[in-house]
């Protein structure tokens, strides 16, 4: 019997890296996945992999319209929402003063905004179903600062801030909404930042408790644990799967 046998998960950013790992999980757990994303052809081979259970539908998770289709897809292809995901998220290093104005709306949306638009068009839907689990995944910079993220930071501690004040809001209808918080996850998000170069990483050996790079299969199973049952009594709540990066602070030796 699976965690997640009898639910259907919308996963948004299911294309690659931490979404599709939680697809992955998602399925073999037992839940009907719809995989969202604007990356259509890993999307749709990924969902092919999957089998029956899981459907690719294109979603660019700014746009309101295209999340109502999304929506509406997951109903009509599975019968239900139960379960959303808010995975999407893009990065931008720049400087502070070097952030234009362009790229730290376009960060805002991605994260902030689709976020907002995801927990908005699920609501109803879970409420009809007779509840549900909303998992945003923020980030250490949702937690902690550091440098050259302005945009990226100020995204993932708003995510932090809405799903406590949606998980409030929602909790009397059975929706529990909790974020998830990873450090350094091995996935091409961060080099795709840096204009394709790779992140060096051994200093990760140093500074932090565990040593070394997370997986993205790592951070699939707090988010399979978030999603299920197994979690009922967990909303409002943050979730680090970070290595211990934020146990320490800058005085650690
Ligand atoms: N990799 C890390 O070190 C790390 C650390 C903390 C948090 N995160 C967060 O984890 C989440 C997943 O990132 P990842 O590490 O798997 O990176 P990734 O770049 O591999 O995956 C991000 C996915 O989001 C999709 N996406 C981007 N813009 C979109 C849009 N407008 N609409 C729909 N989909 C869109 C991308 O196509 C991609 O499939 C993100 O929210 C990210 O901020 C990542």
């Amino acid at each position: 019997m699976g965690r997640l046998d009898g639910k259907t998960a919308l996963i948004t950013g299911g294309a690659r890296g931490q979404g599709a790992a939680a697809a992955t999980r998602f399925v073999q757990e037992g839940a009907k996945v719809v995989i969202a994303d604007v990356l259509d052809e890993p999307g749709k081979l990924l969902a092919g992999t999957l089998g029956s259970a899981a459907v690719y539908q294109h979603l660019d998770v700014t746009d309101e319209d295209q999340w109502q289709v999304a929506v509406d897809r997951t109903v009509t292809e599975f019968g239900q929402v139960n379960v959303l995901v808010n995975n999407a998220g893009i990065l931008h290093f720049a400087a502070l003063a070097d952030t234009t104005l362009s790229d730290y709306e376009r960060v805002i949306r991605v994260n902030q905004v689709g976020t907002f638009l995801g927990m908005r068009a699920v609501a109803e839907p879970m409420r009809t179903a007779g509840g549900g689990s909303i998992v945003n995944i923020s980030s250490v910079d949702g937690l902690a600062a550091t440098p050259l993220v302005i945009a990226y930071a100020a995204s993932k501690f708003a995510i932090r801030g809405m799903t406590k004040s949606a998980a409030v809001e929602l909790g009397p209808a059975g929706i529990r909404v909790n974020s998830v918080h990873p450090g350094m996850i091995d996935t091409r998000m961060v080099s795709e930042a840096l204009g394709g170069a790779e992140m060096p990483t051994d200093w990760l050996k140093e500074k932090l408790p565990l040593g070394r790079v997370g997986t993205p299969d790592e951070v699939a199973e707090m988010v399979v644990f978030l999603a299920s049952d197994d979690s009922s009594y967990s909303t409002g709540a943050e979730f680090v799967a970070d290595g211990g990066a934020t146990a320490t602070h800058a005085l650690k030796i």
